[in-house]
């Protein structure tokens, strides 16, 4: 794995805290925040939803709520009180919200995409759910790849962690050595994703936020936001909202 072979670097950030620390301009960055909000992301475009606009502060869902919009959020876990329901991918499962607009509001996944739309051109949402898409759009691209785990209030998280080093995995084995890993974090995160992959909804019961779900009885999640390709979804961030990639009028390289 320790390469520099390839010519395009696969990178990952485990903390928001790090993010000034990589060179995002010229790369594809995937946003990882697997409980729930990336998975929740993927499971709206898999149910046909048109489009989700990711807010950071809790002032911002409120004014979308007046606006008439429907708003999805939570803070630590619970469902703010402006907003029409949470965080669980399950709620965006619901056909009611086929072509709608969803405005999102989460504790760290939709400030980690409002931290990177700053300076990226190329953002898109990862989970377990859409993952061999995102492969497969990654390596139609051609560029560097940045995993950026969104984790817990800066803090680092097992099953953001477990994603990254499940797709740095797949990228270094269908690229046939165009992209390599040294940065250790990729590294780490391929090794823990070795450790946990022959029984991943063993391996989360390790997770910090595992137990704050069940805590909150919000854990009926983990076995549906551990399950690979359930969706051919591919979320790209444009100009502030995020679309499927397969929506779009001149959908790229899938
Ligand atoms: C987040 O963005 O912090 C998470 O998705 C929290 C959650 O929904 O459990």
């Amino acid at each position: 794995m320790h390469s520099e072979k390839g010519q395009l670097s696969i990178e990952v950030c485990f903390s928001p805290l790090s993010w000034p620390l990589f060179r995002s301009e010229n790369a594809l960055v995937v946003i990882i925040d697997i409980f729930r909000a990336s998975t929740a992301i993927c499971a709206a475009f898999h149910n046909g939803v048109d489009t989700i606009i990711p807010v950071a502060e809790v002032s911002e869902s409120e004014a979308w709520k007046q606006k008439g919009y429907i708003v999805a959020g939570e803070r630590d876990g619970q469902k703010l009180a402006c907003a029409d329901f949470g965080n669980s991918p399950f709620n965006f499962l619901d056909p009611g919200l086929r072509g709608k607009t969803i405005v999102m509001n989460t504790t760290n996944g939709t400030q980690a995409i409002k931290m990177v739309s700053a300076n990226t051109r190329e953002v898109v949402i990862g989970s377990f759910l859409n993952i061999s898409a995102i492969c497969r759009y990654a390596l139609s691209l051609g560029r560097p790849i940045l995993l950026f785990c969104a984790g817990w209030k800066n803090r680092f998280s097992l099953e953001d962690t477990l994603f990254a080093g499940a797709m740095v995995e797949k990228i270094l084995y269908e690229a046939r050595g165009r992209y390599y890993a040294n940065c250790d974090s990729a590294i780490a995160s391929a090794d823990l994703w070795l450790l946990a992959k022959g029984n991943p909804l063993q391996y989360i019961e390790k997770a910090a936020h595992r137990h704050r779900l069940k805590t909150m009885g919000l854990d009926d999640i983990l076995e549906y936001s551990l399950t690979q390709d359930i969706t051919e979804a591919v979320p790209v961030l444009i100009d502030g909202m995020i679309r499927d990639l397969r929506r779009l009028p001149t959908p790229a390289g899938l």
